[in-house]
């Protein structure tokens, strides 16, 4: 037997971000203090009314198999919640609960794409998007933003991207990495667009409530009269971010009916329903309104202003300072090709390398998101740790000759 493993995974990639959290974890047991700037997680405690229901679910006895696209009381509360949030109308029959929004994604593009499809993905990525793309069959085709169109594509750039083979778009906003967020009139370009050329808009919202200056519009709000681009939109959601409950693993899609009843047909196929008791956990953290979220957004609103000052101090770095997510992506190429002794720094690959040996700080190299010259930073993390460690970085690069 020549290849003992299916063609696609030939060219997986393990998540980069995962791989530095494991090198961090190991220099930890090892004894040394390092300040992880690489966490994609909020540093917050799932709040206590949640855990509280998630502990109630499993005395009441849910304990047992679920439809495989989520409860239908789960799939009310997510239409309750975007009529509170957002003022838009959708029905349970549009929703499907999966294992987090990861896997939400990777329903879409198991439902949507084909071999040779090609995908619209700007860069910086989230690292999952191309992977998913090209694990179904699909060509991912990258539009590269830069800190100088603030990280988001202009109705030229997409126009020119668009072939007869586009399938869809997979747009995260606010964004993992850069924390950009597109706002009302951005939007409405795209959707012109995408209407015009006819392909599937993918709106990942997961990081929607962690929003610090403007009114962040959820795509559903622009599209509420528009039959044609209802069909067309996708959004991905869930509770890990907004309330804290990455382990829980619970996101979803909305989306036309027909759309998510294959995802519910795959689903019913592979993993079944995600687990019954995350779901009652989830229907409460969406139903009940408490002010966790309104105090973890204040939090991260500060760490924002905190590490956008701090690195627009270092020299030679330039910095857009994010509108949403905990996720800072400054420019750092000014500092490829010094040197450490003789080491020269090529890659923003070498730089995290030397900021993690030197600076005892972990942070993503800009490549692993398809932007090389950038570092991320996660301010999921509290305000002495940022503090410490931008202070360690800048000392550190500023040894480099
Ligand atoms: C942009 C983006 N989408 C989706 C996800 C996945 O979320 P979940 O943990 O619910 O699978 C993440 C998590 O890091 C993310 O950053």
């Amino acid at each position: 037997m020549k290849n003992i493993f299916a063609k696609r995974v030939s060219k997986l990639n393990p998540s980069p971000t995962l791989a530095l959290d494991a090198k961090i974890k190991d220099m930890i047991k090892n004894g040394i203090e390092v300040i992880s700037f690489g966490v994609g997680e909020p540093d917050f405690d799932t709040p206590q009314y949640i855990k509280e229901a998630g502990k109630k679910a499993i005395d009441e006895g849910l304990t047992k198999y679920t439809p495989a696209g989520g409860t239908e009381s789960l799939k009310r509360a997510v239409c309750m919640w975007y009529k509170r949030e957002y003022g838009v109308d959708i029905n349970p029959s549009m929703v499907v609960v999966s294992n987090g929004a990861k896997h939400s994604l990777f329903n879409i593009a198991l439902a949507l794409i084909d071999r040779g499809d090609e995908v619209i993905i700007p860069s910086p990525y989230w690292v999952s998007y191309p992977e998913q793309v090209s694990l179904v069959g699909g060509k991912p085709v990258f539009i590269k933003t830069t800190i100088d169109d603030n990280f988001k594509v202009t109705p030229k750039k997409l126009k020119e991207s668009i072939t007869d083979k586009t399938k869809a778009i997979i747009i995260s906003s606010p964004s993992n990495p850069t924390g950009a967020v597109y706002f009302k009139e951005e939007l409405s370009e795209i959707l012109k667009i995408a209407k015009k050329y006819n392909f599937y808009l993918i709106f990942d919202e997961i990081y929607d409530k962690l929003v610090y200056d403007e009114k962040f519009y959820s795509i559903l709000e622009l599209i509420k009269d528009d039959k044609n681009l209802k069909d067309r939109v996708i959004v991905v959601n869930g509770v890990s971010k907004s309330y804290a409950m990455t382990g829980w693993r619970i996101g979803y899609t909305i989306s036309n009916d027909k759309l998510a009843k294959v995802m519910n047909d795959i689903q019913s196929q592979t993993t079944s329903n995600p687990s019954s008791i995350s779901q009652r956990a989830a229907e409460i953290a969406l139903t009940e309104k408490t002010d966790d979220l309104k105090k973890m957004v204040s939090e991260f609103k500060k760490r924002r202003d905190l590490i956008f000052k701090l690195i627009s101090d270092i020299p030679d770095v330039r910095v857009h300072k994010p509108e949403g997510s905990f996720y800072i992506f400054p420019d750092f190429s000014k500092y490829l090709g010094r040197k450490d002794g003789k080491k020269v720094i090529k890659t923003t690959l070498d730089l995290a390398d030397y900021l993690l040996q030197n600076a005892k700080s972990g942070v993503v190299p800009g490549e692993a998101f398809g932007a090389p010259g950038y570092l991320r930073f996660s301010f999921a993390n509290s305000s002495d740790k940022i503090k410490k460690g931008i202070g360690n970085i800048k000392e550190a690069l500023l040894r480099l000759l």
